[in-house]
């Protein structure tokens, strides 16, 4: 079977809403390839603008987050209906700086992996280890125990929709990108847990990208590896660079 590559970008903390409008309009022309299904994961204010700036293209919007109930006292928080109400596509879960900064844990995130799968928006789940564990050999350990408990409680049909992200944290931001064989190692290792949980199949269809400091001049090495289907991409998904990204080849 063949997986369709996905690059999403994610913008992090930055565009305002009309901001958002102008990037948009600059990248639209630059981001066409129906071999890979596109992505740009705004900040919460700015995804209506993204919604309507990206009409008339294939490009779907994600957010970056969300929380795990449906409504009620959780000053702050945006609900999954919040998101699919508006036209939003996809939801990055448990990125490392959320886990970092806000406190976000393995069981959060299978919480709003649950909750996202609920409301038929699609997860864009992140793993990734630090420089110390990796240096510790505790990568594949760990990224392995992110992705079973990231996954509990998720059915076989609701995983293979799912996306992965293996983000090793020491690449993300610094310039440094893991090479492709690590890339590689990693993103089979996860391929190879979910096919214990699940099945072949499942772990065939599951569509799993690289991400840290990926740019034009890596992108066509670190997702021609069998088991990278494309990538998240940070500080240069805000640049005219993500179009090479996307088109790759
Ligand atoms: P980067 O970020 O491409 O700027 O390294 C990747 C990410 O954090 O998703």
């Amino acid at each position: 079977m063949m997986r369709k590559k996905i690059v999403a970008g994610n913008w992090k903390m930055n565009k305002t809403p009309s901001e958002t409008v102008e990037l948009i309009k600059a990248l639209k022309p630059l981001v066409k390839n129906d071999e890979v299904d596109v992505v740009f994961c705004t900040p919460f204010v700015s995804l209506v603008s993204a919604i309507e700036a990206a009409k008339g293209s294939d490009i779907a919007i994600g957010a970056q987050n969300m929380y795990y109930e449906e409504s009620g006292a959780y000053t702050g928080e945006v609900a999954p209906n919040m998101l699919t109400e508006i036209g939003v596509q996809y939801v990055v879960i448990g990125h490392s700086e959320r886990r970092a900064y806000f406190s976000e844990t393995d069981e959060t995130v299978n919480k709003k992996v649950l909750k996202a799968i609920e409301h038929k928006l699609i997860p864009i789940v992140c793993v990734g280890e630090t420089l110390e564990q990796r240096e510790q050999g505790i990568t594949v350990d760990l990224v392995r125990l992110q992705t079973k408990i990231a996954l509990k409680n998720v059915s076989k049909e609701d995983a293979m929709k799912m996306v992965i992200a293996y983000e090793p944290i020491w690449a993300i931001g610094t310039g440094k990108t893991a090479t492709s064989q690590q890339a590689e190692e990693v993103c089979a290792a996860i391929r190879q847990v979910v096919s214990e949980i699940y099945d072949q199949e499942t772990a065939q269809a599951v569509r799993i990208q690289y991400g840290g400091s990926v740019k034009s001049a890596n992108a066509k090495e670190l997702f021609s590896m069998p088991n990278i289907d494309g990538g998240l991409v940070g500080g240069a998904s805000l640049t005219t660079d993500f179009g090479n990204i996307v088109n790759y080849k």
